[in-house]
């Protein structure tokens, strides 16, 4: 970077959105902006515009010189800047989980939905996978007479999920669980809401995802090391014993899995199966009903 000229907000962030456009990085303003906006420890982006023609400081320079590198390397931009947005919701995010995806806002809307028409003072809800947290805490907050557990088997992921919680207060609504799936089942029963964003790239389809995947998200948020399909077969299973005697199972689904899972929930009698289609146009979420 030149040091000569003052640099703005207005210039460097000029400067920042070619620079990073040149490198090939999408989206290079809104990159930009966040990380000037970390840098700067505003809040919103707006900060950066009502104070356009505010100089830097040789220490802020150096800061966001540090972020921009770790950008340009290609660690994602909600790890830098440590928070995300997930149905209008901020949550904090490091290399511990998995950044949540858009498409996930589907699993999410296709569950308050059902809320909404199910005729019931509390909805018990179990989410598997919670990882920072985001589907339980968006439920909790979108539809505030669930009651959720939350299971998880990294506990790292554990630790940002509590705190996400704790930052929300919610607390009271949401319970964490320590626990692998494929060891142990919950000992809590009667959940009225299944639903899970497993694990569900296949072990091939793994090693050809970029770089700013692999080498930063963790993989056990990511693939299950064998055809994508063994958490939605064990989900599927023991949701039968953990769920009421009317109960909901909400899973979701890479854009090739439709046949497969609805295959497996056929055979263990799941019925009223619907698959919705994420804003791609891709089969995304998958509902289906159990009845004892
Ligand atoms: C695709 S991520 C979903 C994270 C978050 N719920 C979301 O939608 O963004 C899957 C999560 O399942 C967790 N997980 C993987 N294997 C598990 C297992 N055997 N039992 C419980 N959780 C598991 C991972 O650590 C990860 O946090």
């Amino acid at each position: 970077m030149i040091s000569e000229k003052i640099w703005t907000i207005k210039r460097l962030l000029e400067w920042t959105t070619k620079y990073l456009s040149e490198k090939g990085i999408s989206d290079s303003r809104l990159n930009a902006e966040l990380l000037l906006c970390h840098t700067l420890k505003y809040k919103n982006r707006i900060d950066l515009y009502l104070h356009f023609d505010k100089p830097l400081r040789q220490s802020e320079l150096d800061t966001f010189k540090t972020f921009l590198k770790r950008r340009l390397s290609g660690e994602p931009i909600q790890y830098i800047v440590g928070e995300t947005e997930f149905m209008g919701i901020k949550f904090k995010v490091d290399q511990r989980v998995l950044i949540p995806r858009p498409e996930t806002e589907l699993l999410v809307e296709s569950v308050i939905d059902l809320c909404k028409k199910y005729k019931k003072s509390q909805i018990k809800i179990l989410e598997i996978g919670t990882g920072c947290g985001n589907i339980s805490i968006s439920i909790a907050k979108l539809f505030p007479d669930s009651e959720i557990v939350a299971i998880e088997s990294s506990k790292l992921a554990l630790e940002v999920a509590d705190l996400n919680i704790r930052n929300h207060r919610l607390s009271d609504k949401i319970k964490l669980v320590f626990m692998n799936i494929f060891d142990d089942i919950p000992k809590y029963k009667n959940f009225d809401i299944i639903v899970s964003n497993p694990p569900y790239v296949s072990i091939d389809e793994y090693q050809i995802l970029s770089d700013e995947i692999k080498n930063y998200e963790p993989k056990i948020a990511l693939t299950d090391g064998k055809d994508g399909l063994s958490y939605h077969r064990r989900i599927a299973d023991i949701g039968r014993s953990l769920l009421n005697e009317i109960g909901w199972l909400f899973l979701e689904i890479a854009y090739n899995q439709k046949n497969a899972v609805v295959e497996i929930l056929e055979n263990l009698k799941y019925f009223n199966i619907e698959v919705f289609k994420d804003l791609s146009g891709n089969d995304r979420v998958v509902k289906a009903k159990w009845s004892r």
